[in-house]
């Protein structure tokens, strides 16, 4: 096969996954290749896959299987994510058609990999390298409004159901200076609001400073109105950390902070390193800093032993933290993982039950939180267009979607008064036009 002209990376799951796959394409845009248009057949396809939930490999195989073409032939296809990292060289056994299998921390090869699956050489690359992969990447040029910036990986908390410590590794902070100057690229390409991701993002630690610390200097590039960041444990949310929130105007009013259930028991089954008291007190330490914060959350229903009363427990937390978003999840068992091999599996039908229960109740604190801010005058960034002619969306400092008319390009910062509450998105009204009603 000639050397591949097109690529295309497609990402699965996670925000940390949407951050490397455009450092891939970054990447491969810096080897002269060009992404391939919509509809246009790439010649090398990366499937950045995700392993937390059930199914994962299953269906990076069947995405895989979907590359072959009419014709007979396929794109040079080069599996990398969790699934890679998780799978290995089994596989290039399980799938003949794959060329490339690279872990989350050894894309940076991807260009040599390339190059001999070109040559007609597969390889196998899921090494964890004690060298950073950033160093070998190329530096990020333009941008745009929103930007990720990556600064921690892996996780050292061992919960019981999940694999990230086995597929992205140990925690390791990324040094401050490295990404004070990715910030800086990102900020000279067009990023005005920049999200700090990490598994364990507060854990995030460099130089003696903590994420506190790296938010407050962030804060002072004139360019950057918006910092972010997720996701982050209850355990490390230190008082510094609280305290930005009150202190820092430029560090939105979110905090994704997952509690997975509302019951002790099975919080300790789960190894979660906190209790439903300990995680109620610092939402109220984060709340009385910064009183209109939008609380987000992550839950698992269905965890191996979790009785109906406890399951219960989960809905009284829900009630007393009144969650602005979630996400929420059956229990699903991850090979290797401890609690894959727990007794008192609970039956799917039990876990559907529960998670419709769940949804039901999270949608209705949601809803009321974007009901409240009916009538309140904000700031949103300008992200995407809107569907309609003339339409444009932009993100509140809650990170709720707001659709407003108007002329502005994507990336301007609008003063609008939101006038309107859907499911799943806002309606605004500039300002000067609410003014002159
Ligand atoms: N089953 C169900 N949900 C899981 N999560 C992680 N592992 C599992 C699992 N084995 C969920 C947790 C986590 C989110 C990213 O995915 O809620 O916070
Ligand atoms: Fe998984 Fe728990 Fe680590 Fe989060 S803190 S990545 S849920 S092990």
């Amino acid at each position: 096969m000639t050397s591949p002209q097109t690529f295309r990376v497609k990402s699965f799951g996670c925000q940390m996954n949407v951050y490397d796959g455009e450092r891939m394409a970054e990447l491969l845009g810096a080897q002269g290749m060009r992404a391939a248009g919509d509809g246009e057949d790439a010649d090398l396809v990366v499937l950045n896959t995700c392993h937390i939930r059930e199914k994962a490999a299953e269906k990076a195989y069947s995405d895989v299987g979907r590359l072959a073409r009419e014709d007979g032939s396929k794109p040079l296809i080069a599996l990398a994510g969790c699934v890679a990292q998780a799978e290995g060289e089994e596989a290039r056994t399980r799938s003949k058609m794959i060329d490339m299998v690279v872990g989350p921390q050894a894309y940076h090869r991807l260009p040599q990999m390339v190059a001999d699956a070109a040559a007609g050489r597969a390889s196998v690359d899921t090494d964890m390298p004690a060298i950073s992969k950033f160093d070998a990447l190329p530096a990020r040029r333009r941008s745009g409004p929103s930007a990720f910036l990556s600064v921690q990986e892996g996780c050292d908390k061992f919960c019981t159901y999940c694999v990230v410590p086995y597929t992205r590794g140990a925690e390791i902070s990324r040094p401050f200076a490295d990404i004070v100057r990715e910030a800086e690229q990102l900020a000279a390409g067009g990023a005005r609001e920049i999200t700090l991701l990490g598994q364990n993002v507060n854990a995030w630690e460099s130089d003696g400073r903590d994420l506190a610390g790296l938010i407050r200097h962030l804060a002072s590039f004139a360019e950057l109105e918006r910092i972010r960041y997720t996701t982050s444990h209850p355990v490390n949310m230190g008082e510094g950390l609280i305290a930005a929130h009150a202190e820092v105007p430029k560090l939105m009013p979110y905090l994704h902070l997952p509690v997975q259930s509302g019951s002790d028991p099975v919080l300790r089954a789960m190894n979660r390193s906190h209790t439903v008291a300990s995680y109620l007190r610092t939402i109220a330490q984060v709340r009385a800093a910064r009183p209109d914060i939008a609380i987000s959350g992550d839950f698992i229903v269905g965890f191996p032993g979790e009785t109906d009363a406890e399951f219960e427990r989960t809905l009284d937390i829900v009630d007393a933290v009144r969650y602005a978003a979630a996400f929420s999840f059956k229990y699903s068992p991850r090979p290797g993982t401890p609690a894959a091999t727990m007794e008192d599996q609970v039956p799917q039908a039990v876990m559907d039950q529960r998670l419709a229960r769940l949804q039901a109740r999270l949608a209705e604190h949601s809803t009321a939180f974007n009901r409240a801010t009916v009538g309140r005058t904000t700031r949103i960034l300008l992200d995407r267009r809107g569907r309609k002619p003339g339409q444009m969306i932009g993100k509140s400092p809650w990170l709720q979607s707001v659709v407003v008319e108007t002329a502005a390009p994507v990336g301007s910062m609008l003063d609008v008064t939101i006038t309107g509450a859907g499911p799943n998105s806002l309606f605004g009204a500039r300002l000067p036009e609410v003014r002159a009603a």
